[in-house]
């Protein structure tokens, strides 16, 4: 019997404060029109007091609800954020707390950037066959606002805060393909922590810097469009499976053209390309469950549908997991 990931639930949430693209065209020099016109991004929602606890919880509150899932039938936590307010405790120890589970469960973080998510649905498939009882929590969250440099207007007008989650276990249902890779490298898209190795006993001190979020844009675009396009080739080849059998396609939600150099060179119509850039920005690691739980509620994903989860993002890491719904 071949076990795979059955996903039970979704769940999104995002803090209620909207910013339009205009308001950015008012402190940077940009427009309403070259942001949809180069992203397809309309609008983001920005946490105002809101912790990325918050944001995690709400949404892992709402995929228990989806899943009729009890606190005591979580095993694993597994939270992909680049942004949680403390280096210790998790943000996944937090929410577990949060949301009253059992002090038995595997609770950490994970951190691959954008692509953290996809990592941790794996991570959490390799851990449920420990405890094919148990179901898993795993979540996206993050509030990018905070290291967000919002002089850089190639860069600010991009990201929005969120967080999605899923609850999953094992299924009979049919097989999980997943494939991933990770290149290295600061240079193209990072956020240097603010941490320094400098001796705390030298006379001259670095000034701590706030987190801020650097990136040549062209450049990534170049890696998302190679790395999705052969990711998920790769992925649907381990079942033998073309691009066209997917019915739909649930990619990291960085920028609507991304998403058509993907589906053109995947010969793939766009419809098949979920997409809520539009109303929510690049949410990194929240943004892929974020778009499983709209499409998911929006009633057109129906039980037996093959998906595809793809992603990109900082390390420069990429990967793309193939399930039935
Ligand atoms: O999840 C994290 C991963 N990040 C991404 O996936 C980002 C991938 N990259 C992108 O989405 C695109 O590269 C951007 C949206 C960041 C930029 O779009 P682009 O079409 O690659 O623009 P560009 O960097 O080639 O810049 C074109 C022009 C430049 O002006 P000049 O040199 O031609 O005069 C930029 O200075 O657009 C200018 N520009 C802007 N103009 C108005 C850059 N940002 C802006 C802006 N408003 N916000």
């Amino acid at each position: 019997m071949q076990y795979g990931l059955k996903i039970l639930g979704t769940g999104g949430y995002v803090p209620p404060l909207t910013v339009s693209n205009e308001e950015f065209a008012a402190i940077a020099d940009t427009s309403d029109e070259w942001i949809r016109s180069r992203t397809g991004i309309g609008e983001r929602h920005f946490a105002d007091g809101e912790s990325s606890l918050d944001l995690a919880a709400q949404a892992a509150h709402r995929a228990m609800d989806d899943a009729g899932a009890a606190p005591e039938q979580i095993g694993v936590v597994v939270c992909a954020t680049a942004t949680h307010e403390y280096l210790f405790p998790s943000l996944a120890c937090r929410v577990a707390q949060a949301l009253g589970l059992p002090e038995q469960v595997l609770a950490f973080d994970l951190n691959a950037a954008c692509s953290g998510f996809l990592f941790a649905l794996h991570t959490a498939q390799c851990l449920l066959g420990e405890r094919r009882d148990a179901y898993a929590l795993v979540i996206g969250s993050e509030v990018l606002s905070r290291i967000t440099d919002f002089e850089d207007r190639s860069t600010c007008i991009l990201f929005g805060d969120g967080a999605g989650a899923v609850v999953a276990g094992l299924g009979d249902g049919g097989p999980t393909l997943f494939d991933s890779g990770a290149i290295g490298g600061t240079q193209v898209l990072s956020c240097p922590s603010g941490l320094t190795a400098r001796n705390p006993f030298a006379s001259v001190q670095e000034l701590p810097q706030r987190p801020r979020i650097h990136m040549d844009g062209r450049e990534v675009f170049r890696f998302a469009v190679d790395s999705v396009s052969a990711s998920i080739t790769r992925t649907l080849a381990q079942g033998g499976l073309a691009p066209g059998d997917v019915d739909w396609y649930v990619c990291h939600q960085a920028n609507q053209r991304i998403l058509k150099a993907v589906a053109k060179r995947l010969d793939i119509p766009l419809e098949r390309f979920f997409c809520n850039i539009g109303h929510r920005g690049n949410t990194s690691a929240a943004s892929i469950p974020l778009a499983l739980d709209e499409l998911h509620r929006s009633g057109l994903l129906r039980r037996g549908q093959r998906v595809v989860l793809s992603g990109f993002g900082g390390g420069l890491t990429y990967g793309s997991l193939y399930f039935i719904w």
